[in-house]
């Protein structure tokens, strides 16, 4: 039988790792931690280099003490999963496994790998022994069973309550174990601790587990790195012990002179901070959901609101929602809540209102951008079946190349379940996994949720903005990437070769760019944007 290998983005095959390595490589790393030890550093395992864990790792290598020399040794662990595998080879050549647009990202990692050597990366879990510190990153999905109905869902927790177990056969009693995950609140107390605890009497250890918590508020963009080390933090521990140790540890590799730490009584108030946090900026980007569809239908220009409104400081993180909210967080961590309530918590009643309802509106606001994207077309006497339909921008915000729950999917697959055919550029994005994988993770993605999806495992990012608009009948402004902020109405339109239906799902385009559209014989639609319909009778106007 072949050998399973984990394809890397750029398409390298790295086989797995078969039952034989695994003692090779625990002396591997056993050997060098016991250099690092002798050298007085402190052995640290982050468990889970993806976005979060892999930056977080770095951060951590890089750390120095009063005299300016390595203090940690970093073993970077991960789960040999074909999906996740090839990380670790390619952190091992000093290269990032995240591709990130901060410019201190490749470097800090080349530096540390390759240089300093204080990070390596492992796939057996055994190194759990050699450890000081374990910092939990894995991820922790929440999986909805319908599209606009957060409450029928679910917290996959198998793969965290592994991670527990693993961890607590494993340590040394005194390690400190610091969960960074996004957790469901009460998880730590009630979930962690009880298993942890179980596991270290089986192995006659009397003490408590040093089990902490402390939230990731990482941004990936221009600022990663400084997003996670030059920024505020909130901890807890389970006992005094495990507080006065996260705090210490917090207190070396984080900024904290600059950002100081906000220690919390209990485990719960931070795991319930990080879910509130979220679930406050979800449910201000949902509320705006119905102002936009009340600008839209009544010549009323959103974004110019917004901006009136932002001058006022207490209202200045009023934000326009784009065509849809994603990225890992925000369409998953109010869930947490909603979940832990009944099924950690134990409560039978409805506490959420508010929050699953931003939710909701939130994952459904992409449908209506479809609906204009046929409304415009319509207007050009195109059918949206079989229309050329291009859109700007992959990622679920701007600048960056993440495509974790963006409008753009849920955009795409109504597009295409209309008939259109779709094209999508993204100067950010290589490989859409979320396409290309439907097939392999069907439960993970949206797919099932529409009808008519099997091409688009097909669907391929384009590169070259020219190219992409040649011959398109539809062109859809979907992420405010700095590329698409200035695009020339006439350029657009001669590489089309034709007029076309422009839509701005995002406040993109200028009043001055919207005419010009429409002189040049296009149609013109946006999300919120009521006020094009009085651009568009000036023009005709004036046309006499
Ligand atoms: N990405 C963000 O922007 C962001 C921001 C703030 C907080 N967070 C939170 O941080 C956590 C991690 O998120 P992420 O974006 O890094 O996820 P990710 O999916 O990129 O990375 C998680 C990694 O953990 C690995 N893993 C899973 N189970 C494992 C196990 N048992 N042992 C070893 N490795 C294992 C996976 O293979 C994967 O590589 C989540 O709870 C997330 O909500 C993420």
């Amino acid at each position: 039988m072949e050998r399973p290998t984990s394809i890397s983005p750029d398409g390298v095959a790295y086989p797995l790792p078969k039952e034989k390595d695994y003692p090779k490589e625990f002396k591997r790393i056993e050997a060098l931690a016991a250099e690092a030890t002798k050298i007085g550093q402190e052995i640290v395992v982050v468990m889970g280099v993806g976005f979060v864990g892999a930056v977080m790792a770095a951060i951590v290598a890089d750390t120095t003490n009063a005299k300016g020399k390595p203090s940690k040794f970093v073993i970077g662990m991960q789960r040999p999963s074909p999906r996740s595998y090839w990380k670790i080879p390619v952190l091992n050549q000093g290269i990032s496994p995240v591709k990130a647009e901060d410019p201190e990202v490749d470097p800090m990692i080349r530096r540390c790998v390759l240089e300093k050597k204080t990070l390596v990366a492992t796939f057996v879990y055994d190194v759990l022994r050699l450890a000081d510190a374990v910092i939990v990153d894995v991820q922790l999905d929440y999986a909805k069973n319908e599209l606009g109905n957060v409450r029928n869902g679910h917290v996959d927790m198998v793969a965290l309550e592994e991670s527990f177990d693993v961890i607590a056969r494993r340590i040394k009693p005194d390690c400190l174990v610091l969960i960074e995950t996004t957790v469901a609140p009460g998880t730590t107390e009630q979930v962690a601790l009880p298993a942890m605890r179980k596991i270290f009497r089986q192995r006659g250890i009397t003490a408590e587990p040093l089990l902490a918590h402390s939230y990731e508020r990482v941004m990936p963009g221009r600022d990663y790195v400084a997003s996670i080390r030059d920024f505020w933090r909130v901890c807890s521990g389970v006992n005094e012990e495990a507080k006065k140790r996260v705090v210490k540890f917090l207190n070396e590799v984080i900024n904290t002179r600059k950002f100081p730490l906000t220690v919390l009584d209990r485990p719960i108030e931070s795991e319930t901070a990080k879910v509130v946090e979220n679930s406050y900026r979800a449910t201000i980007l949902a509320f705006l959901d119905e102002w936009s569809l009340f600008a839209e239908r009544n010549g009323v220009d959103i974004v110019k609101v917004i901006k009136a409104i932002k001058m006022r400081p207490t209202h200045s993180n009023i934000i326009f929602p784009g065509p849809g909210i994603g990225g890992y967080c925000l369409p998953k961590d109010g869930g947490l809540g909603v979940w832990a309530n009944r099924h950690i918590l134990g409560f039978e009643d409805d506490t959420f209102r508010i929050t699953p309802l931003a939710i909701d509106i939130n994952d459904t606001r992409s449908l209506h951008a479809a609906q204009i994207v046929r409304d415009a077309l319509r207007n050009m006497n195109v059918p949206i079946a079989s229309a050329e339909v291009l859109i700007l921008g992959a990622s679920y915000r701007e600048d960056v190349g993440d495509t974790r729950y963006s409008g753009s999917e849920i955009l795409i697959r109504r597009l295409t379940e209309m008939g259109a055919e779709i094209r999508v550029h993204d100067p950010y994005v290589d490989r859409w996994w979320e396409f290309e994988n439907q097939e392999e993770y069907p439960n993970q993605g949206k797919a099932v949720f529409f009808r008519n999806q099997k091409k688009l495992k097909d669907l391929r990012v384009l590169k070259d903005l020219d190219e992409a608009v040649k011959g398109i009948d539809a062109l859809v402004l979907a992420v405010r990437h700095s590329q698409y902020l200035g695009l020339d109405p006439e350029k657009i339109v001669e590489s089309a070769g034709h007029p076309i239906a422009i839509i701005d799902c995002f406040g993109i385009l200028n009043d001055d760019a919207i005419r010009r559209y429409f002189e040049l014989g296009c149609e013109v639609k946006g999300l919120g944007r009521g006020h094009i319909q009085r651009i568009k009778d000036q023009v005709r106007r004036s046309r006499g």
